[in-house]
């Protein structure tokens, strides 16, 4: 290799920021690297595994490279070389992906085998998820686009989809599955702490595929109880003239077609469930800041940022009628 020593630097540098990018990546809220889940802890098991299982044997191949090219050129005994292709070429790799067939197998086990309590239906819809949590006492509650869970639980999710198919993967909690139309996938979730995590659509499903998130918030059990029985009551009733005009707007507007507020007139089902809105981490699956700016955006020009989304943009709407339903979908706790 020619170059100046600043040269080579230069390329030092160049193939150092993409190492160190991808080291970056290994922390955070959206990380098979950074486990928060018995499964994705195996998962995690396993890459580091095959990572020093393939440093090792890479090394050893371009050692033996460099030992024929540089230190050693020329005629090898035949004999040896036989033997090199025999045991280096067959009998390493049916070795090394043997044991890293058991090795895997023996991480199973256990992963799939659901608990006897929560279970949450979760269907893949363009380009947002519709969530059900089925209680063990029977009780069902429908919420959208954020995932629960109690910390230390094993939880069964139910994964489907009415039309395309989706993949559901919380990189910090377990592998992914896909959300097939006309068959149910399970997933069994084990979170081993709390804290806020990020999910992902897995599989491309349409325009706004990679507009397909979630927030993820593992917490206590008491607090979960707390949650959901707070996500099971209806919606408080809006308490100011402002937000009753907001009220009045979003069913005058047609909003109610699409959106379900419990406790209200509104009953749609073709989009997400909007009776406590306000509590949830993000707006329109994942994408944007729980904030009424946002929520002003998303409801004026709903398909700039979200391009095929079905919503329609409301952005012909005055403003002050603007203000008025961002006002009361915000007061929606
Ligand atoms: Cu849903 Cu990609």
């Amino acid at each position: 290799m020619g170059g100046t020593g600043a040269e080579r630097r230069r390329a030092g540098w160049r193939l150092a920021w993409p190492a160190g990018l991808a080291l970056a990546a290994c922390s955070g809220s959206q990380s098979a690297l950074d486990p928060a889940g018995s499964e994705a802890e195996r998962v995690a098991q396993l890459f580091w595994v095959m990572l020093i299982g393939t440093g090792v044997i890479w090394s050893l191949v371009i050692g033996a490279a460099v030992y024929a090219a540089r230190v050693r050129p020329g005629p090898h005994d035949p004999a040896i070389s036989r033997r090199l292709i025999h045991w280096g070429g067959i009998g390493l790799p049916v070795l090394a992906l043997t044991a890293l067939l058991a090795y895997g197998l023996q991480l199973m086990p256990e992963l799939r085998a659901a608990g006897d309590g929560l279970k949450i239906e979760v269907s893949g819809e363009q380009w947002w998820w519709r969530v059900r949590y089925q209680t063990a006492d029977g009780r069902s509650i429908v919420s959208a686009n954020e995932i629960r869970l109690p910390a230390g639980e094993r939880v069964e999710l139910t994964l489907a989809s009415p039309d395309v198919i989706h993949s559901l993967w919380i990189p910090n909690l377990a592998g992914k599955v896909d959300m097939i139309p006309g068959r149910v996938n399970r997933l069994v979730l084990e979170p081993t702490r709390t804290g806020n995590f990020r999910g992902v659509c897995a599989e491309f499903c349409g325009a706004s595929h990679a507009l397909m998130a979630f927030a993820v918030v593992v917490v206590t059990r008491p607090e979960f109880e707390q949650w959901l029985s707070q996500e099971a009551a209806a919606a408080t009733g809006a308490s100011s003239a402002e937000l009753r005009r907001g009220a009045v707007l979003f069913e005058q507007v047609g909003c109610g077609g699409c959106h379900a507020i419990r406790g209200t007139a509104a009953a749609g089902t073709i989009g997400p469930d909007l009776t406590h809105l306000a509590s949830r981490r993000t707006l329109a699956a994942g994408i944007l800041p729980n904030e009424p700016a946002a929520l002003r955006r998303w409801i004026a020009a709903a398909d700039t940022i979200k391009p095929g989304v079905r919503m329609p943009s409301f952005g012909m709407l005055p403003a002050a009628d603007l203000d008025a339903i961002v006002a009361y979908l915000a007061s929606l706790e």
